[in-house]
């Protein structure tokens, strides 16, 4: 094969980005998949909104047009939501296309039930933008880490909140003019009270842990604070003592079991995680054997993000090159837990 057709489910933020890299990086795409890729169709809500599109590519508010067209090989879910998009992508698999997703939503919450399905059909799923955007954390945990066992995951991973946090300790600006300008830059998510909660911040623990601990984790048992009511009297008073404050998410696992949390810590000032600042994330990762690492990158945007979707896009298509699908990237990590969840 040597020809690929895409499916699109959402043309925002990160949707545009991945038009945008796959247009940019075509010939470079070409070169390392040996394929020419191109873009059927893109599902979007509204029609009548100004796109811009390469001519080949139709524009749908109908995912049968997606889910059950025979020539689409691979559907990149950019549009968010849970149960919709749930069974817009079952249908999807169960039609033998490949999954790449952004939605850490969606994986957090069923990412066991879409493996399942999707070893059924011999299909690929891959999720690399669902946490911290432009860092490969998904790989390096699954991939580059998985000779050692990990103890501990902890770090800053919701872009939108450390935004706020930064601009709100190096410009005074208020928190309502700070949110509204994450969501101008596409940072934060369509609800913006997942990121302001800590939820967005728990979804991407849970992934985390699930496989960094090979063990099964609920989104339910992560204890959740965000950073609403923060004031710039807080942080300008954690600043004269020494501190910034960020907003963490810590996961242990150790014989008792694993435990997660996300909630505002205060980070003395000469810790490298104080000066993580604007909407970049970083994740430290602890192993018994490596020691200490850690990983550091934009954690939301535009082309960050869809630099995540179109190098998964691009390990999916090496696989369907070498007839690899549904096999290479097995993750019996979420296939213990969707056990677990049945027990
Ligand atoms: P966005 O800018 O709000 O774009 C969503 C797109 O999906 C829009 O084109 C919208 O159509 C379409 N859409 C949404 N619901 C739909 C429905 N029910 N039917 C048809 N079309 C629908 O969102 P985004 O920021 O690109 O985020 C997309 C996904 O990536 C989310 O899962 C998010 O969590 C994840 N993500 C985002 C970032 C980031 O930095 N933004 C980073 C990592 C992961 P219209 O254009 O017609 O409104
Ligand atoms: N809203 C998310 C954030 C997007 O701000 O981190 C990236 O997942």
């Amino acid at each position: 094969k040597n020809s690929i057709t895409l499916g699109l489910l959402g043309l925002g933020t990160v949707g545009s980005g991945v038009i945008e890299i796959l247009n940019d990086h075509k010939e470079s795409i070409q070169h390392k998949t040996g394929c020419d890729v191109s873009i059927k169709s893109v599902l979007v809500h509204d029609l009548n909104k100004p796109r811009n599109l390469p001519a080949e590519t139709q524009l749908t508010e109908n995912y049968h047009d997606i889910t059950r067209d025979p020539e689409i090989d691979i559907i990149i879910e950019v549009m968010g939501g849970i149960d919709h998009t749930l069974t817009i992508l079952l249908e999807a698999i169960e039609h033998g296309k490949h999954i790449v997703t952004a939605n850490k939503d969606l994986m957090a919450e069923h990412g066991a039930e879409l493996f399942a399905a999707s070893q059924e059909s011999g299909c690929d799923l891959y999720y690399e933008a669902s946490v911290a955007g432009g860092i490969p954390i998904i790989r390096s945990i699954i991939d580059g880490l998985s000779s050692d066992r990990i103890r501990k995951m902890m770090g800053i991973v919701n872009g939108t909140t450390n935004y706020i946090m930064t601009k709100m300790s190096q410009e005074g600006t208020s928190f309502d003019e700070v949110l509204k300008e994450a969501q101008e830059l596409g940072f934060a998510e369509a609800d913006p009270t997942a990121d302001v909660d800590g939820l967005d911040a728990a979804r991407k623990m849970t992934i985390l842990s699930i496989l960094g601990f090979s063990m099964p984790f609920n989104l339910e048992d992560v204890e959740v604070k965000g950073i609403r009511g923060l004031s710039l009297e807080d942080i300008n008073y954690a600043k004269q003592l020494g501190y910034q404050i960020k907003l963490i998410g810590i996961a242990e696992s150790d014989r008792s079991g694993v435990s997660v949390s996300v909630e505002p810590c205060l980070i003395p000032i000469h810790h490298p995680l104080s000066s993580v600042n604007d909407e970049y994330n970083a994740v430290y990762v602890y192993g018994d054997a490596v020691g200490e690492t850690m990983f550091y990158g934009p954690g939301a945007g535009k082309l960050p993000t869809a630099t995540a979707v179109v190098s998964d896009l691009i390990a999916v298509i090496k696989n369907i090159r070498l007839e690899t699908t549904g096999k290479a990237y097995v993750q019996p990590q979420f296939s213990k837990h969707l056990k677990s969840k049945k027990e």
